[in-house]
Protein backbone atom coordinates (compact mmCIF):
# COMPACT_ATOMS: atom_id res chain seq x y z
CA UNK A 1 0.00 0.00 0.00
CA UNK A 2 1.24 3.16 -0.73
CA UNK A 3 1.88 6.28 1.71
CA UNK A 4 -1.19 8.91 1.20
CA UNK A 5 -1.10 12.44 0.77
CA UNK A 6 -1.47 14.77 3.89
CA UNK A 7 -3.12 18.32 3.51
CA UNK A 8 -3.19 20.64 5.72
CA UNK A 9 -5.24 24.50 6.00
CA UNK A 10 -4.20 26.86 7.60
CA UNK A 11 -5.24 30.45 8.51
CA UNK A 12 -6.97 33.23 11.39
CA UNK A 13 -10.04 32.46 12.56
CA UNK A 14 -13.01 33.04 10.13
CA UNK A 15 -10.46 32.50 6.71
CA UNK A 16 -12.82 29.48 5.74
CA UNK A 17 -10.88 26.63 6.79
CA UNK A 18 -13.33 23.88 7.89
CA UNK A 19 -15.84 25.19 4.73
CA UNK A 20 -13.34 24.47 2.32
CA UNK A 21 -12.30 21.09 4.11
CA UNK A 22 -15.70 20.07 4.23
CA UNK A 23 -16.20 21.19 0.33
CA UNK A 24 -12.28 19.12 -0.76
CA UNK A 25 -13.48 15.87 0.63
CA UNK A 26 -16.52 15.97 -1.07
CA UNK A 27 -14.34 16.44 -4.17
CA UNK A 28 -12.32 13.95 -3.40
CA UNK A 29 -15.02 11.73 -2.37
CA UNK A 30 -16.74 12.22 -5.81
CA UNK A 31 -13.60 11.21 -7.16
CA UNK A 32 -13.54 7.95 -5.14
CA UNK A 33 -10.49 8.61 -3.22
CA UNK A 34 -10.11 7.96 0.47
CA UNK A 35 -9.81 10.52 2.28
CA UNK A 36 -10.15 11.59 6.19
CA UNK A 37 -11.00 14.65 7.67
CA UNK A 38 -9.73 15.57 11.18
CA UNK A 39 -8.61 18.76 12.89
CA UNK A 40 -6.49 19.95 15.95
CA UNK A 41 -6.22 20.11 18.56
CA UNK A 42 -8.16 17.00 18.14
CA UNK A 43 -8.86 14.17 16.05
CA UNK A 44 -8.31 11.59 18.87
CA UNK A 45 -10.68 10.93 21.77
CA UNK A 46 -8.07 12.07 23.91
CA UNK A 47 -6.94 14.87 21.81
CA UNK A 48 -10.16 15.97 21.69
CA UNK A 49 -10.30 15.82 25.56
CA UNK A 50 -7.10 18.24 25.71
CA UNK A 51 -9.27 20.85 22.79
CA UNK A 52 -11.97 20.56 25.13
CA UNK A 53 -9.16 22.17 27.76
CA UNK A 54 -7.61 24.46 25.82
CA UNK A 55 -10.58 25.74 24.22
CA UNK A 56 -13.86 25.83 26.39
CA UNK A 57 -13.44 24.41 29.96
CA UNK A 58 -13.05 26.58 32.75
CA UNK A 59 -10.04 25.08 33.81
CA UNK A 60 -8.23 26.63 30.73
CA UNK A 61 -9.06 29.99 31.70
CA UNK A 62 -5.90 32.05 32.39
CA UNK A 63 -3.29 29.01 31.43
CA UNK A 64 0.20 29.37 31.09
CA UNK A 65 1.72 30.08 27.86
CA UNK A 66 4.28 27.11 28.63
CA UNK A 67 1.16 24.89 29.52
CA UNK A 68 -0.99 26.04 26.02
CA UNK A 69 1.83 24.57 24.23
CA UNK A 70 2.79 21.75 25.28
CA UNK A 71 -1.07 20.66 25.70
CA UNK A 72 -1.21 21.47 21.70
CA UNK A 73 1.89 19.52 21.45
CA UNK A 74 0.55 16.41 23.72
CA UNK A 75 -3.30 16.51 21.37
CA UNK A 76 -0.60 16.32 18.37
CA UNK A 77 1.19 13.64 19.07
CA UNK A 78 -1.94 11.34 19.81
CA UNK A 79 -3.02 13.17 16.85
CA UNK A 80 -0.28 11.37 14.51
CA UNK A 81 0.43 8.00 16.31
CA UNK A 82 -3.07 7.58 16.41
CA UNK A 83 -4.85 8.64 13.22
CA UNK A 84 -2.31 10.76 10.69
CA UNK A 85 0.06 7.60 10.46
CA UNK A 86 -2.23 4.99 10.33
CA UNK A 87 -3.90 6.31 7.94
CA UNK A 88 -1.10 7.40 5.53
CA UNK A 89 0.19 4.10 5.91
CA UNK A 90 -3.12 3.30 4.23
CA UNK A 91 -2.61 4.86 1.31
CA UNK A 92 -5.60 8.11 2.39
CA UNK A 93 -5.84 11.57 1.63
CA UNK A 94 -5.28 12.94 5.24
CA UNK A 95 -7.25 16.70 5.64
CA UNK A 96 -6.41 18.84 8.55
CA UNK A 97 -7.84 21.48 9.53
CA UNK A 98 -5.10 23.45 11.57
CA UNK A 99 -1.61 20.98 12.30
CA UNK A 100 1.57 22.67 13.37
CA UNK A 101 2.01 25.65 11.46
CA UNK A 102 -1.16 27.19 14.21
CA UNK A 103 1.00 26.34 16.81
CA UNK A 104 4.41 27.95 15.04
CA UNK A 105 1.93 31.33 14.42
CA UNK A 106 -0.33 30.84 17.52
CA UNK A 107 2.52 30.33 20.15
CA UNK A 108 5.54 31.47 18.35
CA UNK A 109 4.57 34.78 16.82
CA UNK A 110 1.70 35.94 18.71
CA UNK A 111 2.14 34.98 22.03
CA UNK A 112 5.94 35.13 21.31
CA UNK A 113 7.11 31.86 22.46
CA UNK A 114 11.00 31.58 21.97
CA UNK A 115 10.62 30.08 17.98
CA UNK A 116 13.47 27.57 17.67
CA UNK A 117 12.20 26.07 20.78
CA UNK A 118 8.09 25.98 19.69
CA UNK A 119 9.65 24.51 16.00
CA UNK A 120 11.28 21.56 17.69
CA UNK A 121 8.22 21.14 20.43
CA UNK A 122 6.37 20.37 16.96
CA UNK A 123 8.86 18.53 15.22
CA UNK A 124 8.78 15.96 18.53
CA UNK A 125 5.18 15.78 18.21
CA UNK A 126 4.96 14.94 15.06
CA UNK A 127 7.45 12.23 15.11
CA UNK A 128 8.92 14.04 12.04
CA UNK A 129 5.78 13.89 9.91
CA UNK A 130 5.33 17.37 7.46
CA UNK A 131 2.33 17.74 5.60
CA UNK A 132 2.91 17.33 1.88
CA UNK A 133 0.68 20.53 1.21
CA UNK A 134 -0.28 23.43 3.14
CA UNK A 135 -2.97 25.70 2.21
CA UNK A 136 -3.02 28.97 3.67
CA UNK A 137 -6.57 30.81 3.89
CA UNK A 138 -5.34 34.79 3.52
CA UNK A 139 -7.62 36.67 4.72
CA UNK A 140 -7.17 40.21 6.67
CA UNK A 141 -7.76 39.25 9.99
CA UNK A 142 -10.81 41.77 10.60
CA UNK A 143 -12.39 39.94 7.95
CA UNK A 144 -12.17 36.70 9.23
CA UNK A 145 -12.92 37.66 12.70
CA UNK A 146 -16.56 39.36 11.68
CA UNK A 147 -16.85 36.11 9.44
CA UNK A 148 -16.56 34.01 12.82
CA UNK A 149 -18.46 36.53 14.28
CA UNK A 150 -21.50 35.99 11.64
CA UNK A 151 -20.95 32.62 12.41
CA UNK A 152 -20.97 32.58 16.16
CA UNK A 153 -22.60 35.26 17.19
CA UNK A 154 -20.51 36.10 20.72
CA UNK A 155 -19.99 32.52 21.93
CA UNK A 156 -16.12 32.68 20.29
CA UNK A 157 -14.04 30.24 21.85
CA UNK A 158 -10.79 31.17 24.65
CA UNK A 159 -8.59 31.30 21.09
CA UNK A 160 -10.64 33.44 19.34
CA UNK A 161 -11.30 36.13 22.15
CA UNK A 162 -7.62 37.96 21.71
CA UNK A 163 -6.72 41.75 20.78
CA UNK A 164 -6.44 42.75 16.93
CA UNK A 165 -2.80 43.06 17.15
CA UNK A 166 -2.75 39.64 18.04
CA UNK A 167 -4.67 38.11 14.89
CA UNK A 168 -2.49 40.40 12.65
CA UNK A 169 0.23 39.07 13.90
CA UNK A 170 -0.47 35.60 13.13
CA UNK A 171 -1.47 36.65 9.66
CA UNK A 172 1.60 37.70 9.03
CA UNK A 173 3.27 34.58 10.79
CA UNK A 174 1.60 32.38 8.50
CA UNK A 175 2.67 34.58 5.39
CA UNK A 176 6.65 34.39 6.52
CA UNK A 177 5.96 30.44 7.06
CA UNK A 178 4.83 30.10 4.01
CA UNK A 179 7.74 32.48 2.14
CA UNK A 180 10.24 30.44 3.89
CA UNK A 181 9.06 26.99 2.84
CA UNK A 182 7.68 27.32 -0.57
CA UNK A 183 7.80 23.90 -1.64
CA UNK A 184 4.86 23.09 0.75
CA UNK A 185 2.80 25.73 0.96
CA UNK A 186 0.02 27.44 -1.12
CA UNK A 187 -1.13 30.46 -0.17
CA UNK A 188 -4.80 30.93 -1.14
CA UNK A 189 -6.93 34.24 -1.32
CA UNK A 190 -9.91 33.91 0.67
CA UNK A 191 -11.29 37.26 0.28
CA UNK A 192 -13.56 36.28 -2.42
CA UNK A 193 -16.44 34.33 -2.65
CA UNK A 194 -16.91 30.35 -1.23
CA UNK A 195 -16.93 29.42 -5.00
CA UNK A 196 -13.93 31.55 -6.16
CA UNK A 197 -11.87 30.51 -3.02
CA UNK A 198 -12.19 26.94 -3.55
CA UNK A 199 -11.44 26.60 -7.55
CA UNK A 200 -7.65 27.96 -5.74
CA UNK A 201 -7.63 25.21 -3.11
CA UNK A 202 -8.95 22.87 -5.93
CA UNK A 203 -5.70 24.21 -8.13
CA UNK A 204 -3.50 24.08 -5.39
CA UNK A 205 -4.29 20.20 -4.41
CA UNK A 206 -4.17 19.05 -8.27
CA UNK A 207 -0.92 20.66 -8.88
CA UNK A 208 0.47 18.64 -5.67
CA UNK A 209 -0.96 15.11 -7.39
CA UNK A 210 -3.61 14.22 -5.62
CA UNK A 211 -3.36 10.51 -7.61
CA UNK A 212 -1.23 9.42 -4.68
CA UNK A 213 -4.57 8.96 -2.77
CA UNK A 214 -5.85 5.62 -2.78
CA UNK A 215 -9.03 4.52 -4.75
N1 LIG B 1 -15.38 33.02 0.95
C1 LIG B 1 -16.33 33.24 1.87
N2 LIG B 1 -17.16 34.29 1.76
C2 LIG B 1 -18.06 34.53 2.69
N3 LIG B 1 -18.27 33.78 3.79
C3 LIG B 1 -17.48 32.72 3.95
C4 LIG B 1 -16.46 32.40 3.01
N4 LIG B 1 -15.81 31.28 3.44
C5 LIG B 1 -16.41 30.95 4.61
N5 LIG B 1 -17.42 31.80 4.90
C6 LIG B 1 -18.28 31.78 6.08
O1 LIG B 1 -17.49 32.37 7.10
C7 LIG B 1 -17.67 31.67 8.33
C8 LIG B 1 -16.32 31.14 8.77
O2 LIG B 1 -15.91 30.05 7.90
P1 LIG B 1 -15.28 28.74 8.52
O3 LIG B 1 -16.04 28.31 9.72
O4 LIG B 1 -15.10 27.77 7.41
O5 LIG B 1 -13.87 29.34 8.93
P2 LIG B 1 -12.72 28.69 9.84
O6 LIG B 1 -11.44 29.13 9.22
O7 LIG B 1 -12.96 27.24 10.00
O8 LIG B 1 -12.96 29.45 11.20
P3 LIG B 1 -12.36 29.06 12.66
O9 LIG B 1 -10.94 29.48 12.66
O10 LIG B 1 -13.19 29.89 13.59
O11 LIG B 1 -12.58 27.58 12.84
C9 LIG B 1 -18.69 30.57 8.06
O12 LIG B 1 -19.95 31.05 8.47
C10 LIG B 1 -18.63 30.38 6.56
O13 LIG B 1 -19.85 29.91 6.02
MG1 LIG C 1 -13.16 26.09 11.70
Amino acid sequence: MGKGIFITFEGGEGCGKTSHIAALAEYLRARGRERVVTREPGGTPLSEKIRALLLHDKEGEGMSARAEILLFEAARAQHVDGLIKPALAAGKCVLSDRFFDSTTAYQGAARKLDLDEVKSLNAFAAAGLEPDLTIVLDIRAADGLARAGLRDGNAADRMGSERAEFYESVRSAFLRLASENPERFAVVDASGSKEETFAKVVEAVERKGLAKCRT
